[in-house]
């Protein structure tokens, strides 16, 4: 059954957040259409498990709504809107009896309307239409109303779950047992998992491995996962990480000692990665440009046809022209700024 729906993303990205959720639904072939994007949220039409996968998988997702109705961003369009609404066929669906309406503001639109005021307006509204059989419970309802107020318009739905993103800080890098400064955060390393379409059938490489960031994100998917680093001391301490959150098992994690250029491997289905870059001591004194260029050659061959790859780098190693040369199509950039003197690129391409 098709039915249309609405995620609440996180506002740490412009970008970012919609491309990690329908690169989770193509990952594991979901079939959806009828994308719209608007700051912080993004309507689509698809399957109900589309739900369970983006909120089992999604690092920049707060919440997921069935979609009721968008309107502008107007008192009298929304109080319409909402009065067309048969709420009587809504809540006879799995007898509730119970409700709240709860509307959140995206950043500072809309402000000419008190989302207090709408949450009380809208509740009398569904109230008088029920006849008062119906209780507001604020504080476990058995059906949450949710309203949001984007750019120029209202969306309107019922949250039907919430994202809880507090596993994430839970692995931040300093708290596994092999640290290194400079590591991604596991929220990023998640992102990039997933626009490189991991899915749990998946085979996936991180060439440049250091602690393991993104092996322990793609193995939480149920990807199998290779890591490989030129470093020892980098791949003894990914292995130590990785057996801390999987134990020892052989089976969904490997690894290699080695350079990114020359991997004895073929076949995998999914790259992402974050190389070494600037005054780095990991760039160990390398041609930094050389060995990105002879990377890209050499994951051309590694991966299948089809196949993802998502990098990070700043803009200056020219990573499109490179790419694009070697025969990768480019599918999007997201630019990131990491501090004032540096931004980072995320690029995505496909084989
Ligand atoms: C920025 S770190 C990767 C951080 C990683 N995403 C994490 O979660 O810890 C880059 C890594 O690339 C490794 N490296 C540098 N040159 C390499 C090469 N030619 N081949 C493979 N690994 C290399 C470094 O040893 C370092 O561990």
């Amino acid at each position: 059954m098709i039915e249309d729906f609405f995620l609440v993303l996180s506002g740490e990205h412009i970008s970012l957040p919609v491309h990690e959720c329908l690169s989770i639904l193509e990952s594991e072939n979901i079939e959806f259409s009828n994308a719209r994007k608007f700051d912080q949220i993004l309507i689509f039409s698809g399957p109900p498990e589309s739900l369970t996968s983006i909120s089992k998988r999604a690092a920049m997702v707060h919440s997921c709504c069935k979609f009721i109705f968008k309107c502008k961003n107007k008192l009298k369009s929304i109080y319409d809107h909402v009065k067309n609404i048969d709420f009587k066929e809504i809540l006879a669906d799995k007898n509730r009896n119970t409700f709240a309406v709860r509307v959140k503001r995206v950043k500072e639109y809309c402000e000419h309307i008190k989302s207090v005021d709408l949450e009380r307006k809208i509740g009398k509204i569904i109230k008088n239409q029920l006849n008062n059989k119906i209780k507001v419970n604020l504080e476990k309802p058995d059906i949450l109303f949710y309203g949001v107020l984007t750019e120029d318009s209202f969306i309107f739905g019922e949250k039907l779950l919430e994202v809880n993103r507090t596993n994430f800080r839970k692995r931040r890098a300093d708290l596994r047992p092999f640290f290194w400064p400079g590591t991604i955060d596991p929220i990023i390393s998640r992102v990039m998992v997933n626009l490189s379409q991991v899915s749990p059938q998946t085979l996936f490489l991180d060439p440049f491995c250091g602690t393991g960031g993104f092996l322990i994100e793609a193995c939480l998917i149920g990807a199998a996962v290779i890591g490989s680093d030129i470093d020892s001391k980098m791949v003894e301490g990914s292995k130590e990480n990785l057996e801390f959150y999987f134990g020892d098992t052989r089976k969904i994690y490997d690894f290699y000692l080695g350079d990114a250029r020359k991997i004895p491997l073929s076949r995998i289905d999914a790259i992402s990665t974050d190389p070494p870059y600037g005054h780095s001591s990991s760039t160990r004194k390398q041609n930094m440009d050389k060995v990105i260029k002879e990377f890209l050659e050499c994951s051309a061959s590694l991966l299948r046809n089809d196949g993802y790859l998502c990098i990070a780098l700043p803009e200056k190693f020219k990573i499109i022209d490179l790419a694009q040369n070697i025969g990768f199509n480019l599918v999007k950039v997201h630019e990131m700024r990491v501090h004032k003197s540096m931004t980072r690129y995320i690029s995505v391409f496909k084989k």
